[in-house]
């Protein structure tokens, strides 16, 4: 079998790690490129050294020194700064994980798929923000768009018969979160700690908040509505709290196929390195006799108005995916810094949709000029909000 050669954007994170405890299963199959991280340089430097990659970067030029000192010697090439990232996911590879978080990652997502490679995407906010460019680059260099989101991977498999004509609608499950059963009042209090406290997925800090605003399924109602070509009314939600189906696909003659496993991330990336073929994980099995019953829901608005909001974004088109997403980084991070309550989350979200309302942003200009508006805005949203009351 010919060796695959795969670059690893983001491996410091929570998804980069679980894609390279894949690559360390296979070891004869895979041979690492590039990996890169944003600050981390001591994780970054130990996994270049154990993967023998050709070169390794961060983002940050402050991590720079440690990573240089930590591969010393090794042979293995650094660099460091967002134009190095760019590079590395130039460099040519078969195979490339797009894990960077948030719309930071777009440049290097899109970097790989001008590669006209294979590129499985994590990196969701890429494509929310950038949904124009980025499918203009996909079919413009022939590239292949492979989900990693669990959900857009079992509607990818599910797909798998080439019937997309006949698909009626799409069903993404959401677990509902941390805050699934909790009161308004009980969110409103709520601490980053708890809201970090994911029942079922362990997740890096930004998506772990996002799914428990239900921004995370918001997210991929526009992601879905990116890759599969659906508008907002065919991208249905369900609240199940196992997660044991991951997404459901309805077809014409009445026929639901759903893609069933443990919630274990290392599935659908395995999924996505080995496609077309299969690779053997180290993920638990299903066993639906242990768990003996499956519960559904129709998600609460009220309770969780961000999946309200993403499908406005989607519905409006043009620019609002990108200042949603941006919005919600903004405000994200200020409530894992303790600045603004939970519940503001989504507050400041609407609140700068309605501000800087129907934009355009079909190119790369346009798309880096609406987010950094969106985020003045939303910062500016975010002071205002942790001003005490008077
Ligand atoms: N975690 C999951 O189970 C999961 C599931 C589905 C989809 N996703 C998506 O996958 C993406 C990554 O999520 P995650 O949970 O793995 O996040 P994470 O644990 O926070 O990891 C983020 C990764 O991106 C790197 N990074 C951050 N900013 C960067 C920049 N400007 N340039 C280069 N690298 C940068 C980080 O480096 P440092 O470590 O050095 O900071 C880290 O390697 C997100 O888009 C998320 O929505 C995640």
């Amino acid at each position: 079998m010919a060796v695959k050669t795969v670059t690893v954007l983001g491996s410091t994170g929570s998804v980069g790690t679980q894609t390279l405890d894949l690559l360390q299963a296979a070891p004869d199959q895979y041979a690492v490129q590039a990996l890169v991280g944003n600050r981390n340089a001591a994780l970054l430097a130990e996994q270049a050294r154990r993967f023998g990659a050709r070169c390794a970067v961060v983002a940050d030029p402050a991590a720079y020194p440690a990573l240089v000192a930590a591969l010393a010697g090794s042979g293995i090439a650094t660099a460091c700064g967002p134009q190095a990232v760019i590079d590395a996911a130039a460099m040519p590879a078969d195979w490339t994980m797009a894990a960077i978080g948030g719309a930071a990652g777009l440049p290097a997502t899109l970097a790989a798929i001008r590669r006209g490679v294979s590129v499985a995407l994590a990196n969701k906010e890429a494509l929310v923000c950038a949904g124009d460019v980025m499918l203009r680059a996909v079919a413009e260099y022939g590239a292949t768009l492979l989900p990693v989101d669990s959900e857009h991977n079992a509607i990818f498999q599910a797909m798998a018969d080439g019937n997309r004509d006949r698909v009626d609608h799409i069903t993404l499950t959401a677990s509902g979160g941390p805050f699934r059963t909790a009161t308004l009042e009980q969110m409103r209090a709520a601490p980053p700690e708890a809201a970090l406290r994911h029942p079922v997925w362990s997740m890096g800090a930004k998506i772990s908040i996002d799914s428990a605003t239900m921004m995370n399924k918001g997210l991929e109602v526009i992601e879905a509505a990116r890759l599969f070509g659906l508008d907002s009314a065919r991208i249905k939600v369900l609240v199940h709290p196992q997660s044991v189906i991951h997404g459901m696909v309805h077809y014409s003659d009445g026929s639901v196929l759903a893609q069933l496993g443990s919630p274990d991330m290392r599935v659908p990336i395995a999924h996505t390195l080995a496609w077309p073929g299969r690779l053997a994980t180290h993920a638990p099995r299903l066993d639906l006799a242990a768990i003996a019953r499956l519960d559904f829901a129709e998600p609460d608005d009220v309770r969780f108005p961000a999946l309200r909001l993403a499908r406005a974004a989607l519905e409006a088109g043009g620019g609002a995916p990108c200042i949603l997403n941006a919005a919600n980084e903004v405000a994200v991070a200020a409530y894992l810094q303790k600045h603004i309550g939970f519940l503001d989350i989504a507050a400041i979200v609407d609140h700068v949709m309605l501000e800087i309302g129907g934009q355009p942003a079909d190119t790369l200009e346009a798309v880096n000029a609406l987010d950094a508006r969106a985020r003045d805005a939303a910062a500016r949203r975010c002071a205002d909000s942790s001003r005490p009351a008077a």
